[in-house]
């Protein structure tokens, strides 16, 4: 692999090289990472990366656009069908911006907004109060229900009730559950809120229909690309015909200058695939290895906000399993299992240094492990975090995680 960069850059290709290592000899749980095909790999690395295209098809600042404006027609296309849109831009350079671009197109700065806490599963771009989004609008928070782990709907209704937000913002980067994105829109209804759904961690499961979309009820629906729907690191935004224009005004020229046709290359081609049965198939045990996972931790004592998962994510509290999130994520690095530390509803422990871990099946699905696999992977869990001082025994769970990998090639990486 990568035999030019060795030639021209040894420094660069080195860490290149290490890091191909790292993704195909360990498990990777990170629930927000995936493996690409080689076809999304070669769209995302082409000459693509030398064009400006300013505008968007039909109507850019630079000349020499006509192979430019076939790729891009084709990723607005394929994403329309791939969630039944009206509407669909697929330049925004990743998931952080396209929310920036939705809240621009459809707010006044300082509108009241409504989203879900960071610490009960929100994304800082949903209104932490020392991101952007919480400076730039007035957002209030809803949270999860600490007895049951659900979002409490009966407290967004009161909310909604009580602060009458210009939007609502439904969508999740650490919360297991699934959204009732019907019962969003009637209180959105009620009080004549726009509605933004954010399905960047379960886009895959949404375009494959093993999970209810929002796309039907829901005025903009913002996804990342990198996650579940295995595309390139990036973003789309769909939405109703009604907001077309505001949406593609605010992503271009409100927030960014020229799209990256390259990743928009390879967003075509993961749409592509996304659209073949076989996808279907990948995200249905996305969901099974999840849940079996999760029903594997729990036999072992792990205790689970919301005590499951409808979804491709698990949230473990590990307090009473006396290891804070930070050293079981040290100690599953040591065996070469990668997830991250989280922070769990009401969690009395800082984000840095929080209570739980967060997890996920997305990546180790597209290698093809399965429910046999998912035993096997909830055993080194265990292991590793009730003796993680005790480096022989890590020494000996690393062995058996190279073993199981070596079984389950990871796409686009030959070493
Ligand atoms: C729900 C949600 N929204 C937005 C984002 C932001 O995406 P990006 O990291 O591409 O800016 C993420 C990323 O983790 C996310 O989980």
């Amino acid at each position: 692999m990568y035999e030019t960069i060795k030639k021209q850059d040894e420094a660069v290709y080195k860490s290149m090289i290490a890091e191909a290592k790292r993704q195909s000899e360990g498990i990777e749980l990170i629930p927000s990472e995936n493996y690409v095909s080689q076809a999304v790999l070669e769209a995302n690395g082409s000459i693509l990366t030398n064009k400006y295209s300013e505008g968007y098809p039909g109507k850019r600042y630079y000349g020499g656009q006509e192979n430019i404006d076939a790729i891009e027609n084709l990723a607005i296309e394929r994403a329309k069908k791939l969630f039944g849109a009206e509407h669909a831009n697929v330049q925004p350079y990743s998931g952080s911006p396209a929310n920036t671009a939705i809240y621009f197109a459809l707010l006044e700065f300082g509108d009241t907004v409504m989203g879900l806490k960071l610490d009960h599963g929100g994304h800082i771009t949903h209104g932490l109060p020392i991101a952007y989004s919480g400076k730039a609008y007035n957002f209030v928070q809803y949270g999860v229900n600490p007895e049951t782990g659900y979002i409490d709907m009966e407290e967004v209704r009161k909310m909604a009730q009580e602060h009458k937000p210009k939007m609502i913002v439904a969508g999740f980067t650490a919360y297991p559950r699934d959204i009732e994105w019907k019962k969003f829109k009637e209180i959105a209804d009620e009080v004549g809120a726009l509605t933004m759904a954010d399905i960047s961690h379960t886009a895959g499961l949404v375009a494959a229909g093993v999970l209810e979309s929002p796309v039907p009820y829901f005025d903009v629906v913002m996804t990342t690309t990198h996650k579940t729907l295995r595309g390139p690191r990036g973003a789309i935004i769909l939405c109703k015909e009604a907001h077309a224009k505001a949406i593609d005004k605010a992503v271009f020229p409100g927030l960014q200058g020229g799209p990256h046709e390259h990743a928009i290359a390879a967003k075509a081609v993961a749409f592509g695939e996304a659209l073949k049965p076989e996808f279907k198939e990948y995200a249905a045990q996305v969901k099974k290895n999840a849940y079996h996972l999760a029903e594997e931790m729990k036999k072992k004592g792990f205790k689970l906000v919301s005590d499951g998962t409808d979804t491709h994510l698990i949230l473990a509290d590990l307090t009473n399993k006396n290891l804070p999130g930070k050293e079981a994520q040290v100690a599953l690095d040591e065996v070469g299992i990668t997830l991250n530390k989280n922070t769990v509803p009401n969690d009395p422990r800082s984000p840095f240094d929080p209570s739980g871990i967060r997890l996920g099946t997305p990546a180790i699905t597209t290698r093809g492990m399965k429910e046999p696999e998912m035993e096997r992977i909830a055993d080194w869990i265990d292991r590793t975090v009730t003796d993680p001082q005790n480096h022989e025994n890590l020494k000996v769970i690393k062995k058996e995680v190279e073993t199981l990998c070596t079984k389950f090639p990871v796409p686009g990486i030959k070493l």
